[in-house]
């Protein structure tokens, strides 16, 4: 079986990690048994660009047990974690093409072998898969019956793409489906990038000032899990409306060239570029954390970082110590990339259950509806969004209460009022 991964060796770690995993995944769970009894998703061949973590390996087995040939690459350089791909290969027989730490080239080559089997569905967290698709692999395009995205940044370009109408399939947008980005990215990045954080540094949080650069849902979720460790959380934002939000959630909002100057520690996570840039590297105090968790490594300028910098040098793991002319010393997390997934595991399963079951029925929904859905982007169908959170709610033991008939007549009537 063709696949590239660091060391066979690890399978077991990793089939063990797999195993926790799916035991806070309920509703992936459920899927799995109905996949592998109806099998609806036969001979049907997947590529998939996601991170590959000990949850997606959860996605991969429903996607397997449903009948598909998949093949898994990651969807960013420094998110694997070794031991997944190789209990993959190893105990799944799905071939997977992905090594922490791999280099551009080696990324893209992934990306080509796990294209290699000609999809007729793509599964992707970012759209680098489907990019290279429109760029280096049109022969492919015509086998293609539609495609999923997982992440805002991805979601961003496709659309950008149908609007430019060179979008050649449709893709659902996983991350619009209010069961992945409501939970996913305010819970899941709220948690995991404040732990990647401590994974890599060890700081204290209680009393630093927190500097948060977007406050859209990954930014929320993040500044209550700071505000929780007792951070002071400082909020830098473009868009009014999320600008007064993060006032009345209780945080200081100014600009990024005032945070600069008083912040300990900064995340961006905007889906943008260029946030921490020359002047604010210039103005940062001595010892300066910074760090991502936005989709792509350009949220923090590390092209102008590294040209300012007179000494570099990795002080820990995560930790690239960067001196400046003035003595001043800034840490760079991760390289800036995700620094949840580069330092720490990603979201928890408890959440990723959710996301990777929109991916798993939107999937289905594609190839249901394949040959009738336009080259767009398209909502996840607010019936499988329903079904998720009632499952889930259903595993975790919470009942809600029906509306009556009265109450449904009273809210499809116009004529009752005061
Ligand atoms: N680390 C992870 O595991 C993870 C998980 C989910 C999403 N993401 C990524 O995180 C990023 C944010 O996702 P989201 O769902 O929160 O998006 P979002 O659209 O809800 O929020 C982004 C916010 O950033 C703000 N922004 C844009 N430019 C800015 C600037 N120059 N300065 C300050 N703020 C600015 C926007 O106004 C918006 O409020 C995306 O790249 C997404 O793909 C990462």
């Amino acid at each position: 079986m063709d696949y590239d991964l660091k060391d066979l060796g690890l399978a077991q770690k990793g089939k063990l990690r797999v195993e926790w995993a799916g035991r806070a995944m309920p509703v992936l769970n459920l899927l799995k048994q109905r996949f592998a009894k109806d099998k609806p998703l036969k001979g049907l061949r997947i590529a998939a660009c996601l991170h590959v973590t000990s949850e997606t390996a959860n996605l991969m087995e429903v996607l397997k047990l449903g009948g598909a040939d998949v093949r898994l690459c990651a969807s960013n350089p420094l998110s694997t974690q070794d031991d997944i791909p190789a209990a993959l290969v190893k105990y799944l027989k799905i071939p997977v093409f992905a090594i922490k730490g791999e280099d551009h080239k080696t990324y893209y080559r992934h990306i080509e072998q796990a294209l290699a089997h000609g999809p007729r569905v793509t599964m992707d967290d970012g759209a680098d898969l489907v990019s290279t698709l429109h760029s280096t692999r049109r022969d492919l395009l015509p086998g293609i019956i539609g495609g999923t995205e997982e992440t805002t940044t991805g979601v961003i370009r496709l659309r950008s793409m149908a609007r430019d109408g060179v979008l050649n399939y449709p893709i659902i947008a996983v991350n619009d489906a209010q069961t992945k980005h409501l939970f996913d990215n305010r819970y899941g990045t709220g948690q995991s990038t404040v732990d990647g954080i401590l994974r890599s540094t060890n700081v204290l949080l209680a009393g630093l000032r927190f500097v948060i650069a977007g406050y859209g849902w990954c930014g929320k979720g993040l500044a209550l899990r700071a505000k929780g460790e007792g951070a002071h959380v400082i909020v830098t934002e473009v868009d009014p409306i999320k600008a007064i939000e993060a006032v009345m959630d209780g945080y200081e909002v100014m600009p990024m060239a005032e945070a600069a100057k008083v912040g300990d520690v900064f995340v961006t996570v905007t889906g943008n570029k260029t946030i921490i840039r020359r002047e604010h590297f210039l103005c940062l105090k001595d010892g300066a954390i910074i760090a991502n968790a936005g989709h792509f490594n350009v949220e923090i300028d590390i092209p102008v970082l590294e040209a300012l910098a007179v000494g570099k040098r990795r002080v820990r793991e995560f930790v690239d110590e960067y001196t400046l002319k003035t003595g001043r010393k800034i840490n760079l997390l991760g390289e800036g990339r995700l620094i949840n997934l580069a330092a720490a595991e990603g979201h928890p399963a408890m959440v990723m259950d959710m996301s990777f079951a929109n991916q798993a029925l939107s999937v289905l929904h594609l190839v249901r509806h394949a040959g009738s859905l336009e080259k767009n982007v398209y909502p996840v169908p607010p019936e499988i969004d329903q079904e998720i959170a009632s499952l889930k709610l259903r595993s975790l033991g919470v009942r809600i209460d029906r509306l009556t008939p009265e109450q449904k007549k009273y809210l499809a009537d116009w004529k009752e009022g005061t």
